[in-house]
């Protein structure tokens, strides 16, 4: 193994300040979560990985299920914000328990799995191995790529889907995988066929887009964990940002720079959150906010500040950082079970995690935090 990091501490420490960030109270809620996370695993369980906290209690999943790489994830970026070796052996502790998702290929998902995980692993710490679990997965996830569509298929059927060839704009986030590991042409073709078909008139993108079976024809386009067709869902306009804003670093392509620029410029139009935690779905302003798709989109806008500055995106992304310190947001040790942040949206059509921790919140907060001290 051999350390690349370069530790940016005294400007982490700066920023924290400046937003209101105790790094020790999410040191401490994230040293809870890991001790939960030990104590479920010595039950024996195959299901390792925290993913939300609901009741009182920490619900834990497979390898498998899309957010499993979040934990691994969050304990490398707390690696990358202090520099401890602490964090930096409970992220290998929880990555390496992923390495059989390498070969995952019934879902798109194996992307946010692996480049949460080994991705950030290999970023920050080089670790022998990593890159060739990598390209298996990318492998496993370029093998969904139809040639005649242009497109990853984002899930296989199930007994009462209504898809047959679904694509949803979180694949732009599985995308990383790809670039990561050996297949960006296989990247870049996706991203450009959701940039022509995936995306309203406003500057808006759908979530669900289903596709014939054999033909590039547009069977039906749904609201997927949105509110409606013609509604806009939170994290789903978060995902596009972030998505082709990591596209045009990797490629270059003006086209996605493009698309990274019209989408964060919707969303700052458009998001009348006074502390910038959207509600869950901008057709329902007066519904749940979620806190995960802030923090989606302001990793994102952190980002794309650098390759298109002056347009008012760090500003935002500074003051969702900032509110998402507040204890509106931000849990006191132990509250949240040890998670990081409240009032998050999983699925609000199915009932499903509304107003939670989510996994993937804490993960992006932290990055969002990681980018802007760079
Ligand atoms: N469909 C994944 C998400 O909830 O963002």
């Amino acid at each position: 193994m051999k350390r690349v990091l370069v530790f940016a501490s005294a400007s982490i420490a700066l920023l924290c300040t400046a937003a209101g960030v105790e790094l020790q109270n999410i040191e401490a809620n994230a040293r809870m979560l890991l001790a939960a996370a030990r104590e479920n695993a010595a039950s024996g369980t195959t299901n390792l990985f925290p993913r939300t906290f609901v009741e009182g209690k920490v619900v834990f999943v497979d390898r498998e299920d899309r957010c499993a790489g979040f934990f691994a994830g969050e304990l490398w970026l707390l690696y990358e914000l202090t520099g401890k070796d602490e964090w930096l052996a409970a992220a290998r502790e929880w990555t390496e328990p992923l390495e059989p998702a390498r070969n995952l290929s019934r879902t798109h998902d194996v992307g946010f799995i692996l480049q949460t995980s080994f991705g950030n692993g290999l970023r920050l710490a080089g670790v022998d191995g990593y890159f060739d679990v990598l390209k298996d997965g990318a492998k496993a996830l370029a093998s969904r790529y139809s040639p005649r569509h242009g497109l990853i298929k984002s899930w296989d059927k199930w007994d009462t889907s209504p898809y047959t060839f679904p694509v949803i704009v979180d694949n732009m986030m599985n995308l990383e995988l790809l670039c990561m590991a050996g297949a960006l042409p296989t990247a870049v073709a996706h991203a450009k066929s959701v940039d022509r078909r995936h995306f309203r008139a406003d500057g808006s993108v759908y979530h669900v887009l289903d596709y014939a079976a054999d033909e590039p024809d547009i069977r039906g386009i749904y609201a997927g964990q949105g509110k409606s067709v013609d509604g806009a869902w939170a994290r789903g306009q978060g995902w596009a940002v972030y998505g082709f804003t990591m596209m045009y670093r990797y490629s270059h392509d003006g086209v996605f720079l493009s698309r990274a620029v019209g989408m964060a410029d919707w969303w700052l139009a458009h998001n009348r959150a006074s502390d910038g935690v959207p509600p869950w779905d901008f057709a329902d302003p007066f519904g749940p906010r979620d806190a995960s798709a802030a923090a989606v989109v302001a990793a994102g806008l952190a980002e794309l500040d650098h390759y298109s500055p002056n347009r008012g995106y760090r500003a935002e992304a500074e003051r969702i950082v900032s509110t998402l310190a507040s204890d509106a947001y931000l849990a006191k040790e132990g509250e949240c079970g040890g998670f990081l942040l409240k009032h998050s949206t999983g699925n609000a059509p199915a009932g499903h995690e509304i107003d939670v921790p989510l996994i993937y919140a804490d993960y992006y907060y932290l990055e969002t935090l990681a980018r802007l001290a760079k």
